[in-house]
């Protein structure tokens, strides 16, 4: 597609959201950053995007700009980094209400505008939900809802002209990503702590493949505008790795691997 028109971002504050944000105006976008907090937005404004307040849990009487052609759903929560049996259904809820309803009612509302324009719906997901990591089983659950509903949308959109992209985000350094570096929340559930410590130690191996976000931003921006990208894109080293072994692997593989490389101590 053309860079130009409008393009909207949800979550626009910080983190991967701002750097998209400012990615699409840089290449011709007339972009409308939406945030919680618009004073959070202020050097957004100040470089030329329109910055408008959108809570995705609240979304109020919010309508996208007419004529809107790219809708980014990047707004999102991680929340506590537990086992499942000690994650309260309540973080559950919070979870689900910003990742995927508010996401959802976003995109109800701009399909109209977005069907005119044969424009692009861009869901960010994670690559997380490719393996079965442990701990973050609400934010996963989160993310694999977006992406099942995206493929469904995909399909119901077929012959509109309106393309929908999955964006799978590895590890991107943002607020998000320093947050989830610390150890998994086992408190005194005993029976999770070996799990969590192999876990730990797996992750600190791949610190060397984290991304800068404007580098991301420009692979996210790159797959809106290419009409033959696939439906899934992967916007940093760790993404593309992971989609890469789950193309050519099998779900057993993938589990089985999983586990074997949390080590032999973390295995029944
Ligand atoms: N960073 C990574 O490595 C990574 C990996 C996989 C997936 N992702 C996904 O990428 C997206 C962006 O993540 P990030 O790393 O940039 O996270 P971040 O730095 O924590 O930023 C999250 C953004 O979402 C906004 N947000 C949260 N709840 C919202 C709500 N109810 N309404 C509107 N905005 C809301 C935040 O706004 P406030 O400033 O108001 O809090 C902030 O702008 C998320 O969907 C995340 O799940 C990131």
């Amino acid at each position: 597609m053309e860079a130009s028109g409008p393009a909207l971002v949800t979550g626009a504050s910080r983190g991967i959201g701002r750097a998209v944000a400012l990615e699409l105006a840089a290449r011709g976008f007339e972009v409308v950053a939406t945030m919680r907090d618009p004073a959070s937005g202020k050097d957004l404004a100040e470089a030329g995007l329109r910055v408008e307040a959108l809570d995705v849990d609240r979304p109020g009487s919010f309508a996208p700009p007419v004529g809107l052609r790219v809708l980014v759903n990047n707004a999102g929560i991680e929340g506590p980094q537990r086992p499942l049996e000690a994650t309260p259904i309540e973080a559950w809820r919070r979870i689900f209400e910003t990742n995927v309803f508010g996401l959802v009612e976003i995109i109800r509302r701009a399909l109209p505008a977005l069907r005119e324009t044969r424009g692009v719906v861009c869901n960010i997901t994670s690559c997380s939900i490719l393996a079965p990591v442990p701990f973050f089983a609400a934010y996963r659950a989160s993310k694999a809802a977006v992406s099942a509903l995206g493929e469904s949308l995909r399909t119901e959109l077929a012959g509109t002209g309106v393309r929908v992209l999955e964006v799978q985000p590895g590890a991107i350094r943002t607020d998000m990503l320093a947050g989830s570096e610390g150890p998994p929340e086992t408190g005194t559930l005993e029976a999770y702590q070996r799990v969590a410590e192999h876990f730990q130690r797996l992750r600190d191996a791949t610190r060397d493949q984290f991304e800068e976000v404007d580098v991301a931003a420009r692979a996210i921006v790159d797959g809106i505008l290419d009409d033959t990208a696939m439906h899934r894109l992967a916007p940093d080293a760790m993404s593309a790795g992971m989609l890469a072994a789950w193309r050519a692997s099998d779900d057993e593989t993938i589990l089985r691997g999983f586990l074997a490389a949390l080590g032999e101590g973390a295995r029944d």
